[in-house]
């Protein structure tokens, strides 16, 4: 299943402004995740990696880390227990202890770890998508960037390709504290690895992402000869 598209490991981000309602603190968006653990769950091997959105974002802008770990804690457990009642042995990591050995426990163990965007005890935010972007290198694999949007837009219209950092996307909620969509452009292109960054809203698009369907916005850098 989804072997088409040649990379052994299905690496995707779960955007907080696709979780939750960027808009409202603390609002889980309950049907969108469900219905992503129903079109993720036929792939494997799967790391997933989520965000922070009106949890994590929200209380780190108000900057008090304690509330910033414990809101975070509370949107990974929300995540977990709907994966895990669609038949998914996920098991979390929170992104202040994560390493790529872990990872490879986990994988090993036939768990699909959950990664999440955290804070550290000296208050130091840790980004979901530098996480997302290590794995890609690690493991050799496209990263799917799952959002609230259809791709990256220039002029206008969604690029079906992007492979420079100078482009003036302004899709980024208002508390994100983290940068939004420039500042994961320019980490993907500084990391020379492969991503797709799509609309996870619209239903089968995240199935249709990890199969290999050319939908949303392919970021590689020029000199990537994958
Ligand atoms: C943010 O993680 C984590 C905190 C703010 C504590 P991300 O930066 O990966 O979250 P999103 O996807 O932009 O919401």
């Amino acid at each position: 299943m989804g072997l088409k598209l040649g990379f052994a490991y299905r690496i995707i981000k779960l955007g907080g402004s696709l979780i939750t309602n960027k808009n409202i603190p603390y609002s889980f968006n309950e049907e969108i995740v469900r219905r992503i653990a129903r079109e993720v769950k036929k792939f494997y091997p799967l790391i997933i990696i989520h965000g922070g959105g009106s949890f994590g974002h929200y209380e780190a802008s108000k900057g008090d880390k304690i509330k910033t770990v414990i809101a975070m804690q509370e949107l990974n457990l929300k995540i977990m227990k709907i994966f895990y009642d669609e038949g998914i042995n996920v098991f979390p990591l929170p992104g202040r202890f994560f390493s790529i050995d872990i990872v490879k426990r986990y994988l090993q163990e036939r768990l699909v770890p959950v990664i999440y965007g955290d804070i550290t005890e000296s208050g130091k935010i840790i980004s979901g998508d530098d996480i997302a972007i290590l794995l890609g290198k690690e493991f050799n694999s496209r990263v799917f960037f799952a959002t609230d949007v259809d791709g990256v837009f220039i002029n206008g219209r969604v690029a079906k390709e992007v492979n420079s950092p100078f482009i003036d996307d302004l899709s980024s909620s208002s508390f994100d504290v983290t940068g939004g969509m420039k500042a994961k452009i320019q980490k993907i292109l500084e990391n020379c690895i492969e991503a797709l960054i799509f609309n996870g809203r619209i239903e089968g698009n995240i199935y249709k992402a990890l199969e290999g369907k050319d939908i949303g916005t392919l970021v590689r850098c020029k000199n990537d000869n994958k």
